[in-house]
């Protein structure tokens, strides 16, 4: 205690403390720059960090704090920036700066040491971005993997980049660089959605969102924000398809980024229909029949179907015409013949085959007699659908073993033969047809 050292070590405590206690006067002492400001009574918070500053760690405080004539006086450091880049060069400005990046670099540095290696404040996650940035997850319940551990920065650059948004790379190569199989998708498939090659943001929010996948909106709406009219209009036809709305929506037959088929439909499009079609359906309309057993049960399948075709007839989407077909076609067993009326079957067939009393333009016909426009051409005509069925039969040339008259399921025999053939049913007796030796009047339905 006596020792020459301790007292003086005694006194420039007090000392020190003193000065400490009076506060702003000490600003105005003079003061003799030692080795160092940090010792352990003063400014040793400055070095109490697990990384420090290059000039920090040797305990050179004078490149930022000059001391105003030699006093304890130092300028308030309001351009932080200035002095940063006098040591630190700034690369060229890119395209994009970020605000306080401009400004002032100790919004988020610690200047003299920090926790991490960048002496990033709140640390280099996602906490230091919060501070200003709170709503970029607010109200999210799903958030986005890289967002939920606070890594904000495998996508952002926190000074500036070429990129728009701040982004470390192009989009949407930002997003394949972790996502490689949604990159495999894309690269092995035939037909690629448009918007998946620009910008995945378009359908999934970057850092979470309230639903699966961070949609911005679900089922079809999610589609309808940019496939809105066309999408409108099918719809609110007045033949609406159940599949559009019900289960994953546009995507019971769509893939939402590539696909091997073209239109982005997910399989083959007679795979598509059968998913939900091999099973009855029973709607507010009534049932539709299982179309897969149909199909198995036939012997001949009708030509677009044995191409695996079924939107050659019906629209997926919606329809004005009923069974959503592609074209008009009556639907009772009766109907007044009009042109226009058939359309949907003479898209493909000549209509011809109805047009005129006598022809040879057609096989079914007695002589010359044509008994399509028999059948088919007057004011109480047979459609079609008396005679064919439209999907596949058991019977030749399309012709259907019974038929729905109302309530009763009608029986159609056929029997083909070389040039003709005959036909028993409930409209009539056995009617005989046949083009070289004409059965002379037979028929007279
Ligand atoms: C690289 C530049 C730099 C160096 C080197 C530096 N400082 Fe600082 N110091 C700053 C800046 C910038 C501020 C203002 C911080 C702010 O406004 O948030 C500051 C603030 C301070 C303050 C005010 C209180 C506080 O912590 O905000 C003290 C005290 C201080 N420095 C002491 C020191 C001491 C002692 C040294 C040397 C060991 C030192 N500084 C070295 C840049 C530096
Ligand atoms: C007097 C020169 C000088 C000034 C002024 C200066 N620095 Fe530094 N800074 C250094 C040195 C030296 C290093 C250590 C370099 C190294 O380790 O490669 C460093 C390191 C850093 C690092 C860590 C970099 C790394 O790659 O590890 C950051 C961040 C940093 N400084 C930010 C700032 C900020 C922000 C300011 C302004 C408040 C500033 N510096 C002012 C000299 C300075
Ligand atoms: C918005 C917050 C923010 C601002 C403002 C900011 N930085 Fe940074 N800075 C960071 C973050 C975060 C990192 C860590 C980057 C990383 O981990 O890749 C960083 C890294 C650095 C580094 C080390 C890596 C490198 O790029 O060399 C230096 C040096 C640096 N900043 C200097 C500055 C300077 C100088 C300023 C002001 C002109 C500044 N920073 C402004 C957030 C910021
Ligand atoms: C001190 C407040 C502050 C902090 C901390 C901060 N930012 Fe910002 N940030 C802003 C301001 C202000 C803007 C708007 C000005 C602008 O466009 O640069 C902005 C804009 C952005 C933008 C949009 C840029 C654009 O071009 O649309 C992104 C992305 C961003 N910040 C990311 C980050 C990330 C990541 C961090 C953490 C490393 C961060 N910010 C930390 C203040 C801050
Ligand atoms: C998976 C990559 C990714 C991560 C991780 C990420 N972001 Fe983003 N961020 C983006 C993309 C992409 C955009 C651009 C969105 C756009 O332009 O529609 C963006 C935009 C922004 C914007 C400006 C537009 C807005 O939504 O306000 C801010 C601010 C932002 N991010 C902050 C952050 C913060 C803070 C974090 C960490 C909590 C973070 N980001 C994490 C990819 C990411
Ligand atoms: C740094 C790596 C990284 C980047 C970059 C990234 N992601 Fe992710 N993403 C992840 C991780 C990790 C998960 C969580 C994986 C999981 O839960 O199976 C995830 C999950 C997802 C999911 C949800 C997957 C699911 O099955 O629930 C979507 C959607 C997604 N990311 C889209 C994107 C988009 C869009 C971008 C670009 C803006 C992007 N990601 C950029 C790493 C990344
Ligand atoms: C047109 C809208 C749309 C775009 C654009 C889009 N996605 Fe998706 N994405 C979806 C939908 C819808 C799902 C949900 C699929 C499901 O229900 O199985 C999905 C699922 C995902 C998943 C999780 C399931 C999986 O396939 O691994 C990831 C990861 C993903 N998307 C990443 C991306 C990336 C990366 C991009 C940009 C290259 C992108 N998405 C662009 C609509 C989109
Ligand atoms: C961000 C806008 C956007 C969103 C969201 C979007 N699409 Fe697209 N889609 C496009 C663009 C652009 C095209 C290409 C131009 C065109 O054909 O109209 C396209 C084309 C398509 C095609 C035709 C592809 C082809 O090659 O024939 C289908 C099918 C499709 N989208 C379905 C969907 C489905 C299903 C969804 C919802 C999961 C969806 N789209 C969401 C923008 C979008
Ligand atoms: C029942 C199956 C099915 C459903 C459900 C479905 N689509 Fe389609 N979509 C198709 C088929 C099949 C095609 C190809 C049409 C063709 O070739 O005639 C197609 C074609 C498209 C096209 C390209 C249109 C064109 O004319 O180029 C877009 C865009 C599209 N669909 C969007 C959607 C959206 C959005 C939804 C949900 C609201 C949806 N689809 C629901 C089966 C479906
Ligand atoms: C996701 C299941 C699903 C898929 C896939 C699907 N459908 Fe349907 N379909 C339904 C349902 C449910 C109904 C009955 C309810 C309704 O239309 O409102 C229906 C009804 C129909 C009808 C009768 C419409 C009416 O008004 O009587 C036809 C025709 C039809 N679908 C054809 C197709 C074709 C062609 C495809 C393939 C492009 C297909 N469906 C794919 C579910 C599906
Ligand atoms: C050559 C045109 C054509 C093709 C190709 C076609 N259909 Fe049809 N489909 C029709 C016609 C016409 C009707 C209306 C029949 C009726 O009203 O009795 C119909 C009716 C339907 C119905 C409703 C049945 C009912 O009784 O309500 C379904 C479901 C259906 N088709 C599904 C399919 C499927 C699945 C495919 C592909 C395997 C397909 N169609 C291919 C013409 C076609
Ligand atoms: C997309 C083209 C297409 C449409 C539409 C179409 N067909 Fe066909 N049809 C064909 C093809 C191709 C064949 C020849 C292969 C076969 O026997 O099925 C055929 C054959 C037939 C046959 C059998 C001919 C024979 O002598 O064996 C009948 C009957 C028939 N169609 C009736 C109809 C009816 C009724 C409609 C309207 C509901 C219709 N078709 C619509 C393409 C079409
Ligand atoms: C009264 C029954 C009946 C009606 C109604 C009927 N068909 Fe036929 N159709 C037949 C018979 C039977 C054959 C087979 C003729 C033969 O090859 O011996 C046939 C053959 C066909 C063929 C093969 C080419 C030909 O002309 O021989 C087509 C195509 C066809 N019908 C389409 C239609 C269309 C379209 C309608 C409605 C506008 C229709 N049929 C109405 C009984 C009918």
């Amino acid at each position: 205690m006596n020792s020459p050292l301790t007292r003086f070590s005694l006194l420039l405590a007090i000392t020190l403390l003193a000065l400490a206690l009076q506060g702003p006067a000490r600003a105005n002492t003079q003061i003799t720059l030692g080795a160092s400001c940090v010792t352990g009574e003063c400014h040793g918070d400055v070095t109490a960090h697990q990384f420090l500053h290059g000039p920090v760690n040797l305990k050179q405080c004078q490149p930022c704090h000059e001391p105003i004539g030699g006093r304890h006086e130092f300028a308030p450091l309001t351009d932080s920036r200035s002095l940063c880049i006098t040591c630190h060069e700034v690369d060229q400005p890119k395209a994009f700066v970020h605000g306080p990046f401009q400004t002032d670099c100790v919004v988020c540095h610690s200047p003299h040491g920090d926790s991490n290696r960048h002496f990033v404040k709140g640390g280099e996650g996602a906490a230091s971005c919060t501070m200003c940035h709170d709503s970029v997850t607010r109200g999210m319940t799903h958030l986005h993997g890289p967002v939920a551990v606070g890594e904000c920065l495998v996508c952002h650059e926190p000074h500036q980049s070429n990129h728009k948004g701040l982004l470390i790379d192009a989009r949407p190569q930002l997003c394949m660089g972790c996502h490689i199989d949604v990159a495999h998708e894309i690269e092995r498939a035939v037909v690629v959605h448009q918007p998946v090659e620009m910008e995945c943001a378009g359908c999934h929010n970057p850092h979470g969102g309230t639903a699966a996948f961070f949609h911005p909106a679900e089922g079809p709406d999610l589609c309808r924000s940019c496939h809105g009219g066309f999408l409108e209009e099918a719809m609110q036809a007045p033949f609406p398809h159940g599949a559009m709305t019900e289960g994953k929506a546009c995507q019971n037959c769509h893939a939402p980024h590539a696909s091997a088929q073209q239109g982005l439909l997910g399989t083959d499009t007679m795979d598509l229909c059968l998913s939900c079609h091999s099973s009855e359906i029973r709607h507010a309309r009534g049932t539709i029949p299982n179309i897969a057993a149909q199909l198995s049960s036939a012997t001949f399948l009708h030509g677009p179907i044995s191409e695996r075709n079924c939107v050659a007839c019906h629209k997926a989407h919606g329809s004005d015409v009923a069974s959503i077909l592609t074209k008009p076609f009556p639907r009772e067993f009766y109907a007044p013949y009009k042109e226009g009326a058939y359309d949907m079957c003479f898209e493909c067939h000549d209509n011809t085959l109805v047009l005129n009393e006598r022809s040879t333009a057609t096989q079914f016909r007695d002589g010359d007699r044509n008994l399509h426009f028999l059948h088919v051409n007057r004011e109480k005509g047979r459609t079609c659908r008396a005679c064919h069925s439209e999907h596949a039969s058991v019977q030749p040339h399309h012709v259907r073993t019974e038929v729905p008259f109302g309530r009763w399921m009608m029986k159609v025999q056929f029997t083909k033969t070389e040039t003709g053939g005959t036909c028993e049913t409930g409209c009539h007796i056995p009617y005989g047809y046949d083009r070289v030796r004409p059965a002379a009047g037979s028929t007279t339905p």
